[in-house]
């Protein structure tokens, strides 16, 4: 029974998922987006309509998102990695899985594709 109930909730929650246009369920973009408009803004470009980095060597979000080959596995590594511009910027956690949500939002053909 245990288990059942444990399955049914896993439906539900990827149906929740689906609904709501979760690429893969994991990380919530709207509080992605918070999270980048407070932490990472000053330098990024962070709305998929942006493409001018406050900081212009800063790649905008929306760039970073439909660079080949990124992943959620490529931003997470990045994110937990101290970057030489980026000192002491290590996002983990669930703070991490809402940016990450947030940034593949940003994919042409994505929920919120930039213009
Ligand atoms: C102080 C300015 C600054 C802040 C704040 C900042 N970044 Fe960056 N970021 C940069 C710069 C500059 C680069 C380009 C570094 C390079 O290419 O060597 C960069 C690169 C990146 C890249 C890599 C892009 C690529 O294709 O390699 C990602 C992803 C990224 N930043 C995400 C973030 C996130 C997420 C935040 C907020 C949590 C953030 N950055 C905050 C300056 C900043």
């Amino acid at each position: 029974m245990r288990r059942f109930i444990a399955a049914a909730t896993g439906l539900v929650a990827l149906t929740v998922c689906a609904l709501t246009g979760h690429a893969d369920g994991i990380g919530d973009p709207a509080r992605g987006l918070e999270f980048a408009q407070a932490n990472c803004a000053g330098c990024h470009a962070i709305l998929g309509e942006e493409t001018i980095s406050p900081n212009p060597d800063s790649p905008a979000f929306n760039a970073v998102a439909n660079t080949p080959g990124i992943t959620r596995t490529a931003l997470s590594v990045f994110l937990q990695t101290p970057h030489p511009t980026m000192p002491n910027l290590i996002v983990a956690g669930e703070d991490a899985d809402n940016l990450i949500a947030y940034i593949l939002s940003l994919k042409a053909g994505g929920q919120n594709p930039p213009k």
